[in-house]
């Protein structure tokens, strides 16, 4: 018999369903319980609420363990190239060489973006934050593709929609840091593929032939494969929501952008490079003033801390050895990695980040390497989002898969009981 937990409220009892995961996770399923009881739950934060059933990615916060659709992400990211992840991301299976080929073919023949969306960029001011550039065009694709507006209409239209997002999303991002440098926009070669592409766009240059480093190339890969999907996070859950009231793609990841920008998720990495930086000039280098000020809630130590990682996050180990690697490839000898380092330890030895299970998380490696690729702070969220974009899409296109119900979370009003209005003549 299948298993059920039992709710005693007002003198009655209520048998609730278990449902379990193929790892074995459990949840109390509470889709009958207003219904039946008037209850709801409460859960700010939703904590302790899944919202969904997902076969696209599994973690286990207690053991560091993510995996992409049953893959692991150390064997993801030795192994794979990021289009090979996005491909499994996507449609669930690793592609072969042949698929591989193809998907990465009809990606290239997108990578234009329209003129149009160029004068729209071209009205942003210089020195205009990148993520607030990315989001905007991300909403200004919609406009020129009205087929894929109402996905309800042209469910056909989804997978060339999925395509273009993709390939353009390359692009844009590019653009976005050649319009911080000054420099002007390179448009996209399609003999490259789909990383080296992007880095030739953006570090490319008009008046000379672009040689793409290998350790570059590489580096590349293994971030956005890290980046690629996280379950429910924030901005998935946004994507998800957004989605849920059948809005089309570009708004759905429109809004995913400006949730993830946040630097309480997304934005942190940002936030890391800048409080390093800080440290370095301002303190002296003097790590155990931010940790003390950490702990007096005079500042949060960013990169540190994760919702669901309880006891390491296994994309920061990787990334923490790929940036000595790649650093030490690079030539690169950057003294907020010494700092970073020095703050790691001092924090893991403290009982405040003890106690409250507090260890780096992604963004607490990732900066020192996008720093030492050229790419400048601000562009560091842009690079979160380039790789979250296969995450986002596969939640998106899941949600519409298993055609789930509108997002619609119920709260308990603490606000006035109803009172009577006053005409404005007699209000003090
Ligand atoms: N520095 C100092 N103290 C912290 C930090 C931190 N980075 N993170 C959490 N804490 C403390 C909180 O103040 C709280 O202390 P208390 O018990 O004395 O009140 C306790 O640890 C628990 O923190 P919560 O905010 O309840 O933890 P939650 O799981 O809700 O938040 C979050 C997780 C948002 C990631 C948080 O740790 C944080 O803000 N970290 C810094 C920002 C960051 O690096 N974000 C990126 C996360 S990864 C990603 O989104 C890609």
């Amino acid at each position: 018999m299948a298993e059920t937990a039992t709710l005693s409220y007002g003198g009655k009892s209520y048998e609730l369903p278990i449902i379990t995961g193929t790892e074995n996770e459990s949840a109390i399923d509470i889709s009958k319980l207003r219904s039946d009881s008037g209850l709801i739950t409460f859960d700010e934060g939703y904590k302790n609420t899944g919202s969904t059933i997902s076969n696209i990615t599994f973690l286990d916060g207690e053991k560091g363990i993510l995996h992409y659709r049953g893959y692991t992400i150390e064997d993801l990211a030795s192994k794979a190239s990021f289009v090979e992840v996005i491909y499994l991301l996507l449609y669930g299976e690793l592609p072969t060489q042949t698929q591989l080929s193809e998907f990465e073919g009809s990606i290239s023949k997108h990578t234009l973006v329209h003129e149009n969306l160029v004068k729209v960029f071209e009205v942003f001011p210089t020195g205009s934050h990148p993520m607030g550039q990315l989001m905007t065009m991300m909403s200004a694709l919609s406009s020129f593709y009205p087929d894929s507006l109402n996905p309800n209409k042209k469910p056909e239209e989804t997978n060339l929609t999925v395509i273009r997002l993709l390939a353009k999303m390359t692009t844009m991002c590019a653009m976005i840091h050649k319009k911080g440098k000054g420099h002007p926009v390179l448009y996209p070669q399609n003999k490259y593929d789909y990383v080296t592409n992007f880095l030739y766009m953006t570090f490319g240059n008009v008046s000379e032939e672009y040689i793409a480093d290998p350790v570059i190339v590489d580096a590349m890969n293994k971030l956005l494969i890290l980046h690629a999907d996280h379950e429910q996070n924030c901005s998935a859950s946004t994507v998800r929501i957004v989605g849920s009231s059948h809005a089309n793609l570009y708004a759905s990841i429109a809004a995913g952008i400006a949730a993830l920008w946040g630097p309480r998720h997304g934005g942190a990495n940002q936030e890391v490079l800048e409080m390093l930086e800080d440290i370095r000039t301002n303190a002296g280098g003097d790590v155990k003033r931010a940790v003390a000020e950490a702990k007096d809630k005079k500042r949060l130590l960013f990169g540190f801390g994760h919702r669901v990682y309880k006891n390491f996050d296994p994309r920061a180990k990787i990334i923490k050895v790929a940036c000595d690697n790649i650093l030490a490839k690079l030539g690169v000898n950057d003294p907020l990695l010494a700092i970073a380092k020095e703050l790691e330890e001092v924090a893991l030895n403290d009982p405040y980040f003890v106690e409250r299970k507090l260890y780096p998380n992604v963004d607490f490696y990732s900066g020192i390497i996008y720093k030492a690729l050229g790419f400048p702070t601000p562009m560091f969220t842009v690079l979160f989002a380039l790789g979250r974009l296969p995450g986002w899409i596969a939640q998106w296109k899941e949600l519409r898969e298993r055609n789930e119900n509108i997002g619609r979370p119920r709260q308990i009003y603490t606000g006035y009981t109803q009172r009577a209005f006053t005409n404005i003549a007699d209000r003090k």
